[in-house]
C-alpha cells in the first residue's frame, strides 16, 4: 500500500485535527491528522493507546494532543505519552503534503 489522500490541507485549521479512516493491510486504520500550533502536520492513530477513544476529539496545543477522557497528551512527532495515565505510545505515520492535498501511510509506522 502506498500513501492515501486523508484529507485537504484546507480541511484542518492549525490546533486543531480530524478523524479519516484510511485503508490498511488487514483492515481499516482510523488516523487522527493533526495541524500544530505552527501549521505543521501529524498523522497518528484515532485511537488512545489508554482506551478505545478518539483522540481526534481532543486538544492539539504546543506539538501535542490530549486524550478527552482521562487527560493523557502525546507528542504528535513521536506518539509518546507525556502525561499518565497513559503508558504507551499511539502509532506515527508518514504524512506528506502534495500542493493541496495531505497523504498518509498507514502500513509504515515511524515509531514501532
Ligand atoms: S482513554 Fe485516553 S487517557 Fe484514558
Amino acid at each position: 500500500m502506498t500513501a492515501q489522500l486523508a484529507c485537504m490541507v484546507s480541511d484542518i485549521a492549525p490546533g486543531s485535527a480530524l478523524r479519516v479512516e484510511l485503508e490498511g493491510e488487514t483492515g481499516p486504520v482510523p488516523v487522527a491528522v493533526a495541524r500544530d500550533s505552527d501549521g505543521r502536520f501529524h498523522a497518528l492513530s484515532d485511537i488512545c493507546s489508554h482506551g478505545q477513544v478518539s483522540l481526534s476529539d481532543g486538544e492539539v496545543e504546543d506539538g501535542t494532543i490530549e486524550c478527552w477522557l482521562h487527560g493523557s497528551t502525546f507528542d504528535l512527532r513521536s506518539g509518546a505519552p507525556l502525561a499518565l495515565p497513559a503508558t504507551r505510545a499511539v502509532p506515527v505515520y508518514p504524512l506528506t503534503i502534495d500542493g493541496e492535498r495531505v497523504l498518509v501511510d498507514v502500513d509504515i509506522t515511524l515509531n514501532f
